[in-house]
């Protein structure tokens, strides 16, 4: 891949399967999804439409042999990573791709005090000395606004707040200077205050140490405060794409339409409007497009092909055929590489 393209993360086709005592659950079905140097971007979409794993399937967390990868790729600056050894990947974690996970307190362990947890962290990836290893921790501990001394450092998780718990497991993940974040609906079980100000720290992170995120949340108001770009996930597949102003404000998809009009905007409980139907039951998914059975424009088409991504605008892609004949935009069968943003052109407000 060429570096002029400057894609630090891309995802290509991917479909991915689990093996579960009611039959095979057809998870992820052909995610296409790019991340530039230095950007934000939204993964967003209802719960179980494939977020998490495909996040974990990033990082080759995904357990097997309950998880198979059926096809598609993942390039990490070019490299793909469904090719490499267990071994190479673990080499890999934290110093080029972290994740932030979705329960912070699972992910730290209960019985070592934080700063023992990043510092081993840190030794391990970076093979350095504790003494190096314990300034990088406190340095990590500063960067995400935490007291980089040695209170924190003894500290046991369990006697942190959900915020602060929160910025642990971010210092954790940037300590080693890994150049790409996951961060897993980082803000779900906060106050709104705490929500802000973690919001906040993505983007000093991204504005003081260049670190591209993919922030996951079923959030599109949180999506659209902190986000240079917004991917839309229904049923395991990414159906919308493309920079937040641009897609929140001239949406395409039928499925973005509604996770928009379901947005408060000042209305009161009663005015709210919900998408019809439920997620789909992935061990036997609708044909076709999936939320055929749920979408108000379906056409005679729609349940007997999959629509392929198609460009609406300058870096928006949907996948829809409604929108496609209505747009009169033309169909390809891959769509090629986006092209980087300028990250903080995008205003980032719905209309
Ligand atoms: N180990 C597993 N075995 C079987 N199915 C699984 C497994 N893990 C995830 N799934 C299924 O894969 C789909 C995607 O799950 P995922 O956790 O990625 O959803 P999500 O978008 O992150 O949802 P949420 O917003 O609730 O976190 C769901 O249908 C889920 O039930
Ligand atoms: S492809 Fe068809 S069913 Fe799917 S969102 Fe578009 S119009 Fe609706
Ligand atoms: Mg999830």
């Amino acid at each position: 891949m060429s570096a002029a393209t400057a894609e630090l993360l891309a995802i290509h086709d991917l479909r991915l399967q689990f093996r579960s005592m009611r039959g095979l659950v057809k998870a992820l079905d052909g995610v296409e999804l790019t991340v530039h140097d230095g950007e934000i971007l939204g993964l967003v979409g209802e719960s179980g439409c494939g977020k998490t794993i495909t996040g974990l399937a990033v990082l080759g967390l995904l357990q097997r042999p309950q998880a198979e990868i059926t096809s598609g790729a993942i390039l990490y600056r070019g490299d793909d990573l469904l090719a490499k050894t267990d071994a190479q990947m673990q080499k890999l974690r934290g110093r080029d791709i972290s994740m932030v996970f979705q329960d912070p307190l699972a992910s730290l362990n209960p019985v070592f005090a934080v700063g023992n947890q990043i510092e081993d962290v840190v030794r391990l990836h970076k093979g350095v000395s504790r003494k190096e290893a314990r300034e990088t921790t406190y340095k990590a501990l500063a960067s995400v606004g935490l007291p980089p001394d040695k209170d924190t450092f003894k500290r046991y998780p369990h006697q942190f707040s959900g915020g602060m718990r929160q910025r642990v497991c971010m210092a954790m993940a940037l300590a080693c200077g890994s150049p790409l974040l996951i961060a897993d609906e980082p803000t779900t079980a906060l106050d709104v205050t705490i929500q802000a100000q973690i919001l906040n720290l993505l983007l000093k992170l991204r504005a003081e140490l260049d670190v591209a995120q993919i922030l996951i949340t079923h959030n599109v108001g949180v999506a659209a405060q902190t986000c240079d770009r917004i991917a839309v996930m229904y049923a395991g597949s990414v159906v919308e794409e493309g920079p937040v102003s641009e897609v929140l404000k001239r949406p395409h998809h039928p499925y973005t339409i509604a996770l928009y009009q379901c947005l408060p905007h000042g209305r009161t409980a009663a005015e709210l409007q919900t998408i019809p139907g439920t997620v789909p039951d992935l061990i036997d998914p609708p044909t076709g497009c999936r939320f055929h059975p749920r979408c108000s424009h379906v056409m005679e088409i729609c349940p007997t092909a999959k629509p392929q991504p198609v460009k609406a605008a300058e870096r928006h892609w949907v996948s829809c055929f409604w929108a496609a004949e209505g747009a009169g935009l033309s169909a390809g069968p891959f769509r090629p590489p986006t092209p980087p943003d300028a990250p903080g052109t995008d205003d980032g407000a719905p209309a």
